[in-house]
């Protein structure tokens, strides 16, 4: 029974991923190989999802699944998009990105808010790729942040057809609408389909 290791180092989606994946075991990424964890230089989010695949498998055997995400807001034309984590510069914090992007909106006037999450998925075994799919969840940027739950831009996020941010929903309703649950699902599909075994 092989378990599949979580390229990332970010504890709130090893949580999420987990949970989302289940039954299938996922195997947080330890610290000794988080040294090998590429800088996201490529364009788009299935490139850097697949440098961090690639680069974890030249030296684990088994399944890699990498993923990158990003938070996408049409009027700001596509921003903060795949510099999501550090767009109020390198090693910014939640706060201070979720402050620069309502700053932004603020001092544009901008009244169209819709925005979407994204996350590309791949799963990579032997450094070839197996699987790979790419979701989306729609929505809009609230006026100002609420709720205390997830992480990242949670909290200022308020999906299409509710009326309460990322942060205010339970974990399993975000789940359901999540572009990371949506990618999740079809990855296990993927496995179940292809009678392959990713459980302990
Ligand atoms: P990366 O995929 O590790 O490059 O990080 C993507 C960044 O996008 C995160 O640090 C968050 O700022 C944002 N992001 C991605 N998914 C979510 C989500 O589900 N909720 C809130 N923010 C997210």
């Amino acid at each position: 029974m092989q378990k599949i290791l979580l390229a990332t180092s970010n504890r709130h989606k090893y949580l999420e991923f987990s949970r989302l994946l289940y039954p299938l075991t996922l195997e947080a990424l330890p610290e000794d190989l988080k040294r090998l964890l590429p800088n996201e230089t490529a364009k788009s989010y299935r490139d850097n999802a697949k440098l961090k695949g690639m680069a974890l498998s030249e030296i684990y055997e088994g399944f890699v699944l990498a993923d990158d995400s990003g938070l996408e807001v049409f009027s700001l034309h596509g921003e903060p998009g795949i510099f999501s984590s550090r767009y109020a510069g390198e090693g910014s914090s939640a706060q201070e990105n979720i402050d620069k992007l309502l700053k932004n909106l603020q001092s544009k006037n901008i009244t169209d808010r819709r925005a979407r999450f994204v996350c590309a998925l791949v799963l990579v075994k032997k450094k070839k790729v197996l699987f790979e799919t790419t979701a989306f969840c729609y929505g809009i940027i609230a006026d100002r942040q609420k709720g205390g739950g997830g992480f990242g831009y949670d909290p200022i996020f308020i999906p299409e057809g509710y009326s309460l941010t990322m942060a205010e929903l339970d974990e399993k309703q975000k789940d359901l609408v999540s572009h990371r649950g949506k990618a999740c699902q079809e990855l296990k599909a993927f496995f179940l389909e292809n009678r392959m075994e990713g459980h302990s």
